[in-house]
Formats: C-alpha cells, structure tokens, sequence
C-alpha cells in the first residue's frame, strides 16, 4: 500500500438531515491507488459519504481531509480548487440536458479554463480532439454533437464519464456510475474509471457485489450511516454479503 498522503481520510465524520443520522462517527481512510467500493442497502448512507468526500456537503460531526487538505473552515475558492482535482460521477450525473453532448464533456475542463475561453468553448464548439478521444473512450464518438437528452440512460452515464476523463482528477468519486448499463458495458465503464486518474485511486459505490469484487480492491459496508464491514476484496466472502444486505 503506498504511504504519505492519503487520498481521504474521515475522522469522526457524521451527517444529519434534521433529526435523521444519515452518517455516524465514520473513520476512514482512503490511500493513492486504492479502488473502494462502498456497498450497502439503499439508504445507508453511500451517497452521504461520497458528498462529504467531495466536499458538496459538510460533515454534522468530525473532519474529512481530501488531498490533503481538510475540508472544513475553506473558502469558497478553496474548496472549489481542491475540487477540481476531484472527479465526480453523481447518482443524477448532473449533465444540461438541452445542450449537445459535446458541451457536457467540455465542463470537465471548466475549472480550468478562465470565464471568457468557456463562454466561447459554449459559443462556437469545436470538435476539441480531447473531447472527441474522450466520447471515443466511452464508445459514443458518434453522438459528439447530438443533443444530451435524446440519449439513453447508459449513454447519458458514460457521457459524465467522458467528462471525468477530461477532468484528468487525482481521485474518483462514482455514485452508482453503472446502475443503467449493461453487464459488459458495466464491466467496461468501470475498467475506465479506474484509469481515470494517475494513480488509479477509486471510491465507488455499487449495487453489484460481484462488480465491486471484480474491480475493487477494498469493500466498505455501510448499514443505517456506520461503517459494519471494511476487507480486502479477497478476504470477503458471501456470509458478509449476506449479513450486509439483510434486511433488519
Ligand atoms: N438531502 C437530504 N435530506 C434529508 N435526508 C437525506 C438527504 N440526503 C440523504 N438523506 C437521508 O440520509 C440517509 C442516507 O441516504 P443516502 O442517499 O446516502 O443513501 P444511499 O446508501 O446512497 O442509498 P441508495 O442506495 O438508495 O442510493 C437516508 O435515510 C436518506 O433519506
Ligand atoms: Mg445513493
């Protein structure tokens, strides 16, 4: 496992809507080229981990670092360049509908690029050959000037994938990434997300166990906001499964 700087680490980390606990005291952490998939019944909490770690929700409780850098008490500014270098894939992909798909997958550059060079990327779009290598790579060079909407769901999930691979970010962050794909798109869209990044530092969450032994290197459970399993892939096997998405 490679040392220094983690990728992530949670202290104590906890979040709360009102009165519910979505997360409690989650210690965690992450280090450069490991790939974890965060498995566990809806509601657990996946979702609300892979927000704190990308810094869009705050924790309730305890300190979450990304990149070595904690997160808490940044300024707007800040925050927003650690988390350009993060890559995320969002349970709803955020991608503008109304706007052709090219367009899409230019965001991923955004936070790179001053105001007046991506209001003119908007303005006159170009076949950008890092756009058209990336729409390659997801196997949709085709629909490079088709409107987003008028793809289907597995198209739409590998277009915010095309746009994470321009992002070139030290860690990914995927929320579900391959809930509409097929069994060998899954397996593909997965393989790119691994190579995303340098370092191929991954946290994924799946509702696929064999696709998280499969790709991953590291299984988290959660189960109602608390971490109840954390293995190597190789030493999980089904009775932890089980346990984990037994209903209770
Ligand atoms: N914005 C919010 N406001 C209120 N409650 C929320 C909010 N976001 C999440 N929750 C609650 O926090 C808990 C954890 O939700 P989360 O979306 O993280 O689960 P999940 O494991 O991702 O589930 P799924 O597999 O269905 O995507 C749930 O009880 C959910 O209702
Ligand atoms: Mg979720």
């Amino acid at each position: 496992m490679s040392q220094g700087v983690a990728a992530a680490r949670l202290r104590g980390a906890g979040a709360r809507f009102n009165d519910r606990i979505a997360l409690d005291g989650i210690d965690l952490t992450v280090h450069p080229g490991e790939r974890v998939a965060l498995l566990g019944p809806s509601g657990a909490g996946k979702s609300t981990l892979l927000r704190l770690l990308n810094g869009s929700l705050a924790p309730t409780t305890g300190t979450v670092e990304v990149l070595g850098t904690d997160l808490g008490g940044l300024s707007a500014s800040q925050l927003r360049s650690v988390q350009r270098r993060i890559g995320t894939i969002s349970q709803r992909l955020d991608l503008v509908d109304q706007v052709r798909v090219l367009h899409n997958v230019n965001a991923g550059r955004l936070g790179d690029w001053s105001t007046g060079r991506a209001l003119l990327a908007l303005t006159f779009p170009r076949a950008d050959p890092v756009v058209v290598s990336a729409l390659d790579r997801v196997g949709l060079g085709f629909a490079l000037h088709e409107r987003t909407e008028r793809l289907s769901g597995g198209e739409r999930q590998r277009v915010a994938i095309a746009r994470l691979l321009v992002q070139c970010p030290e860690l990914v962050l995927a929320d579900e990434p391959v809930s509409s794909l097929d069994p060998s798109r899954a397996a593909e869209v997965l393989q790119l997300l691994r190579t995303a990044s340098p370092n191929q530092t991954l946290v994924v969450s799946l509702h696929q166990p064999e696709l998280a032994r499969r790709h991953c290197t590291r299984i988290i459970g959660l189960q109602h906001g608390r971490i109840v399993l954390d293995r190597a892939v190789a030493d999980v096997n089904d009775g932890h499964l089980d346990e984990l998405y037994a209903l209770r």
